[in-house]
């Protein structure tokens, strides 16, 4: 199969406010169970950036993810087009990873775009969504069938 391009980079001043707006989302993280709060923002082609936190719940499977929040937040408004999501959590001395679930509904709304799994100090690791969830089912598999 053709490799893809990949996806375009953003430029820095851009991909800066972004890496800002995820650390700002971590501020509204409502999770009393695990303490462990993260923030995510979710760049459209638009322009327009949608912030997300984890939000935790007493009933535990019924809490969210950051990624998820901002996602569901983006596309309930009307946007589906993604340029990037950047993620952002307190540990000092890793990248914070996103989880199967959030890479699944990522992919959703395509493959070729880029995650950026950030450290406090601003640092950061960038992988597509296509290199996070390789051979993945979506959207365009459903029409394969006769
Ligand atoms: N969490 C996220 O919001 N995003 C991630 O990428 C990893 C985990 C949340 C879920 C839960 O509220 C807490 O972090 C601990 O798992």
């Amino acid at each position: 199969m053709a490799q893809k391009r990949p996806a375009c980079t953003l430029k820095p001043e851009c991909l800066q406010q972004l890496l800002v707006c995820s650390q700002e989302a971590k501020k509204s993280a409502y999770c009393p169970y695990s303490h462990f709060p993260v923030g995510a923002a979710l760049l459209t082609q638009e322009g327009r950036i949608f912030k997300g936190c984890n939000i935790e719940n007493a009933c535990y499977p019924l809490g969210i993810c950051a990624e998820r929040t901002a996602i569901q937040k983006a596309v309930s408004e009307g946007y589906k087009d993604f340029r990037a999501i950047a993620i952002a959590s307190d540990m000092q001395d890793d990248f914070i990873s996103p989880c199967g679930a959030c890479r699944q509904v990522m992919r959703e709304f395509g493959t070729n775009w880029p995650v950026y799994m950030t450290k406090p100090d601003g640092t950061y690791i960038v992988m597509t969504v296509q290199e996070l969830l390789p051979s993945s089912f979506g959207p365009e598999d459903l029409q394969k069938t006769q």
